[in-house]
């Protein structure tokens, strides 16, 4: 059988990571998708850097454009990062060529993500993003295949593990916000610019992502509402605490009468509930609908090996053919859903 052919673009974090484990795994892969996976080329910025294995065996490409271009490859998997420029270009290359395309990149999606799809589905190819939300929680895979059976009402969570990281230590440990940070950008939670985490942008484009999904709407990140957590001193969770309450930054998307609100902002939650036991980079989705009135995912929300996890999985999918349309339905079919007006919580 002929091996599926995977080019990688960005070896950071992400892709490190990916490349271990499907060295790891790779028979356990092979079984899922059908065919051997096999990486084939690899592409980041400096070709000198120490990744911890050896780069010698694949193909590099100084430029991910000629990666995305290479006729050796089936597949691009994108982990360089960022809404526009580069990723941006190597992605849209991709399929464009009738190539799939696997990628993290929740920026790029939510900004650029029907169009993607649009491309992808024209060109008969797949784009899968299992990654791009909830790091190793496998919430895109149950919103698109688990739950046709539903009408969702409501779904809301903890998107981002950078942020739930600092609010933790900051409340347990009592450490300072940077010093929390500067943790949680040396594990490898953070974005290469930590304003979208900490600021919200980061939640706002995952809980764009997962409101397409859930609503079948078209996605819009733009209307969301984005409050982020850097203004929250410890102060603000000592109260909380007295008042027996924690602080979390939530993304959430309900449908209301005049639309779908989507809003991200630091939210008091009762130290009782499920969700305040979430701690550290750990994330939690809940999707209210109405046939399987409440169901919650919990997981790893960022880091290498978790995202990785995730990124393996939708190349499985791909080399089997199992990945489906990308929002689980044409983009043709999704609405452009009224938006709910935004407003201060
Ligand atoms: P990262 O550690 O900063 O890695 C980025 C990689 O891209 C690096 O290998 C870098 O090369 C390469 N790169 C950057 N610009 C490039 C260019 N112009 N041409 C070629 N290569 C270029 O980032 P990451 O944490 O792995 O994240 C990658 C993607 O996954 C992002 O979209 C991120 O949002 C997403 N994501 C990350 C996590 C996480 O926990 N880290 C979780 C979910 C999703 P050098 O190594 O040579 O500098
Ligand atoms: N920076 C992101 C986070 C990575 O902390 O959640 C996972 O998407």
């Amino acid at each position: 059988i002929r091996p599926f052919r995977v080019g990688i673009a960005g070896l950071g974090t992400v892709g490190a990571s990916v490349i271990q484990i499907l060295d790891r795994q790779n028979r356990t892969v092979a079984q899922r998708g059908g065919r051997p996976v096999q990486v084939v080329g690899v592409s980041a910025r400096d070709r000198a850097k120490d990744r911890g294995f050896d780069l010698s065996r694949f193909t590099w490409f100084d430029d991910p454009l000629a990666l995305a271009r290479s006729e050796e490859v089936d597949c691009v998997v994108e982990l360089i990062g960022g809404a526009d420029g580069t990723a941006h270009e190597v992605v849209r290359t991709a399929l464009s060529l009738g190539k799939h395309v696997v990628t993290a990149n929740k920026a790029l999606l939510a900004k650029h993500g029907s169009a993607l799809a649009s491309l992808a589905e024209e060109k008969g190819v797949s784009l899968a993003f299992e990654a791009s939300v909830a790091g190793g929680i496998p919430v895109i895979k149950t919103l698109r295949e688990a739950l046709p059976g539903n009408r969702v009402s409501r779904l809301y969570g903890i998107l981002n593990g950078t942020c739930n990281y600092i609010l933790s230590r900051m409340e347990l440990e009592g450490l300072t916000f940077a010093e929390c940070l500067k943790d949680a950008q040396r594990l490898g939670y953070a974005e290469a610019d930590p304003t979208f985490d900490v600021e919200g942008f980061d939640t706002a484009h995952k809980l764009a992502i997962l409101t397409s999904l859930a609503f079948g709407s078209k996605i819009d990140a733009e209307a969301i509402y984005v409050e982020g957590i850097s203004s929250i001193a410890p102060l603000d969770l000592a109260m909380a605490h007295e008042l027996g309450f924690r602080i979390k930054l939530l993304g959430v998307a309900e449908r209301t009468e005049t639309g779908i609100e989507q809003r991200v902002h630091p939210t008091m939650v009762p130290k009782t509930s499920s969700i305040a036991q979430v701690m550290g980079v750990t994330n939690a989705v809940t999707i209210d609908a109405d046939a399987v009135k409440e169901l919650t995912l919990i997981g790893p929300g960022a880091g290498g090996d978790a995202t990785a996890s995730a990124v393996v999985a939708d190349i499985a999918d791909v080399a089997g053919g199992k990945a489906g349309t990308t929002f689980g339905r044409p983009v043709a079919d999704l609405e452009a859903a009224p938006r709910a007006p935004m407003q201060r919580h």
